[in-house]
C-alpha cells in the first residue's frame, strides 16, 4: 500500500516544535488527513512562536494541546489520554532542543511527557541549521533515539531559511509520511535484500525511434514501496517511466533504458539479493542493428530485423542458489497454463499470472488482478485491487516462503 492507504484511519499525534520549518507542519497535517488519518496536534511553546494553534485547530478540526499544566486542556483530553489515543507520535519539525530532551528522557513539557507515556511508535523529522545538525551532540542524541527504537526521517539538503546551504531542511512531506507508514507497518521483510524491476525497456531503432511496450512501471514501483515499508533493503531497477512516479528515499533506484542495460544491472545486483521480483516488461526482441542516422522515410515499407534479447529471469533461474525468484507472466490467453510453464521453465518460486485483457488489470492502470502460483501447484487468485494492495499480497506470499536465512 502507498503511505496513503497505510495511514488511512490511523490516529497521528503530531508534535510541532519551535523552528522556522514549523509552518511546513500544516502541509504534513493536510497530507496525512488526505491519506485518511485523523490528526491531533501538540504545539510546543517554541512552535507557537512560529505558527498559531488556530491554524492546526482549523486544519484538524480537533483542539490543539499546548500546555501540560492547563486544567482546561487536561479536562478536554489529558496527556495520558493523548498518549493512549495515538497510533503514531510524529514530531515534525523536531528541533535540536526537543531531540536533546527526548534523548535524555525528560518530561518537562506536554510533548516530551506524552513521548514517554505513549506506546505508539515515534517518528522524528529533524529540521535545523546545518551546523547545528552536524554538531556531535545532536548526532549523538539522534543515534541514542534511533537505538531506542525511534524512526528518524533524515533532513533534506538545500538552501535553508537561515541562508546556509546543506543538510538540515525539513524532509519533504511525502518522505515524512513514508517514514510514518514504515513505522506503523509490520517489518516482516526486515533484513531481506530485495531486487525489483519495473517499467518497460526501450530498444533503439535509430537516434529518434524506439520499440517499447505499454508498461508504466506502476506495478514494480508499488512492489518497491511496499517492500521498503515492510523493512526490506530494496534496489529498484527501472526502465523509462514517468519521472513523477516516486519511491521512498530509502529505496536504491537505478534507471536503465534497454533490455541489455536492464539485464546487466540485474546481474550486477544479483549476488547481493536474497529475493528478486521481476515485474518489468523487458523487450523480447531488439533491432539487430541500430542506425546511427535517422532512417529516412522512403517509398515502401520499412523492414526491421529483430533479434531475441537475453531472457534475464531464465539466467537468474540457472544461478538461483538459495534465492527466492518471483516472475510475472503477462498473458492474453491460456493464462494459468502459460504462467505455470514460466514458473517451471525459468526455475521460479512464484509466478504472478497477469491476464492483461481483464478490464482494470495490467498495463498503465492503477489497479491489477492477478493469480499467484507456487511450485506446490497452489493458485491464489486475487480480486481486482489497487497495485499497492496487489503488491502487498504478492509480498505476503514472498514472506511466507522466506527462510530465516534470507532475513539475516
Ligand atoms: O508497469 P505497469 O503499467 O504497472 O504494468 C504491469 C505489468 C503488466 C507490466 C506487470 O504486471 C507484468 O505483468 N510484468 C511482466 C511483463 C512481462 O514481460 O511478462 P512476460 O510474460 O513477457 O515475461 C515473463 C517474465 O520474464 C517477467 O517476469 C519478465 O520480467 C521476465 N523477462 C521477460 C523478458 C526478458 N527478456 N527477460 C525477462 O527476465
Amino acid at each position: 500500500m502507498s503511505s496513503g492507504s497505510v495511514l488511512s484511519e490511523k490516529r497521528i499525534l503530531l508534535g510541532v516544535s519551535g523552528g522556522i520549518a514549523a509552518y511546513k507542519a500544516a502541509e504534513v497535517v493536510r497530507s496525512a488527513m488526505r491519506a485518511g488519518a485523523e490528526v491531533r496536534v501538540i504545539l510546543t511553546s517554541g512552535g507557537a512562536r512560529f505558527v498559531t494553534a488556530l491554524t492546526f485547530q482549523a486544519l484538524t478540526q480537533n483542539p490543539v494541546s499546548t500546555n501540560l499544566f492547563d486544567p482546561g486542556q487536561e479536562q478536554e483530553i489529558g496527556h495520558i489520554d493523548l498518549a493512549d489515543w495515538a497510533d503514531l507520535l510524529l514530531i515534525a519539525p523536531a528541533t535540536a532542543n526537543v531531540i536533546a530532551r527526548l534523548a535524555m528522557g525528560m518530561a518537562d513539557d506536554l510533548l516530551t511527557t506524552v513521548a514517554l507515556a505513549t506506546r505508539a511508535p515515534l517518528v522524528l523529522a529533524p529540521a535545523m541549521n546545518v551546523h547545528m545538525y552536524r554538531h556531535a551532540a545532536v548526532q549523538r542524541n539522534i543515534k541514542e533515539l534511533r537505538n531506542g527504537g525511534a524512526h528518524v526521517v533524515d533532513p533534506a539538503e538545500g538552501e535553508m531559511a537561515c541562508g546556509h546551504v546543506g543538510e538540515g531542511r525539513l524532509a519533504d512531506t511525502e518522505d515524512i509520511l513514508d517514514g510514518a507508514a514504515r513505522a506503523i507497518s509490520t517489518q516482516d521483510l526486515s533484513g531481506v535484500a530485495l531486487l525489483v524491476t519495473a517499467g518497460p525497456t526501450e530498444e533503439p531503432i535509430d537516434p529518434v525511434r524506439v520499440i517499447s511496450n505499454r508498461s508504466s512501471g506502476k506495478m514494480g514501483y508499488a512492489l518497491a514501496r511496499a517492500a521498503w515499508r515492510r523493512g526490506a533493503d530494496v534496489t529498484l531497477i527501472s526502465g523509462p517511466v514517468d519521472p513523477g512516479l516516486r519511491v521512498p528515499r530509502g529505496v536504491r533506484l537505478r534507471r536503465v533504458e534497454t533490455a541489455l542495460e536492464m539485464g546487466d544491472a540485474v546481474l550486477e545486483h544479483y549476488p547481493k539479493a536474497s529475493v528478486v521480483v521481476m515485474a518489468a516488461a523487458v523487450a523480447d526482441w531488439t533491432p539487430d542493428s541500430v542506425s546511427s542516422l535517422k532512417i529516412k522515410k522512403g517509398e515502401g515499407n520499412l523492414r526491421l530485423d529483430l533479434k531475441q534479447t537475453r531472457d534475464i529471469l531464465s539466467q537468474l533461474g540457472r544461478a538461483k542458489g538459495d534465492r527466492l525468484l518471483v516472475g510475472f507472466a503477462a498473458e492474453t490467453d491460456r493464462v494459468i497454463e502459460n504462467a505455470r510453464k514460466k514458473l517451471e521453465g525459468k526455475n521460479l518460486d512464484l509466478v504472478v499470472a497477469n491476464d492483461v485483457t481483464v478490464d482494470g488489470a495490467g498495463f498503465g492502470v492503477d489497479t491489477n488482478q492477478v493469480v499467484i502460483l507456487d511450485r506446490d501447484g497452489t493458485e491464489r487468485p486475487l480480486p481486482l485491487l489497487s497495485k499497492e494492495r496487489t503488491a502487498d499480497a504478492i509480498l505476503d506470499s514472498v514472506s511466507a516462503l522466506l527462510s530465516p536465512r534470507a532475513r539475516s
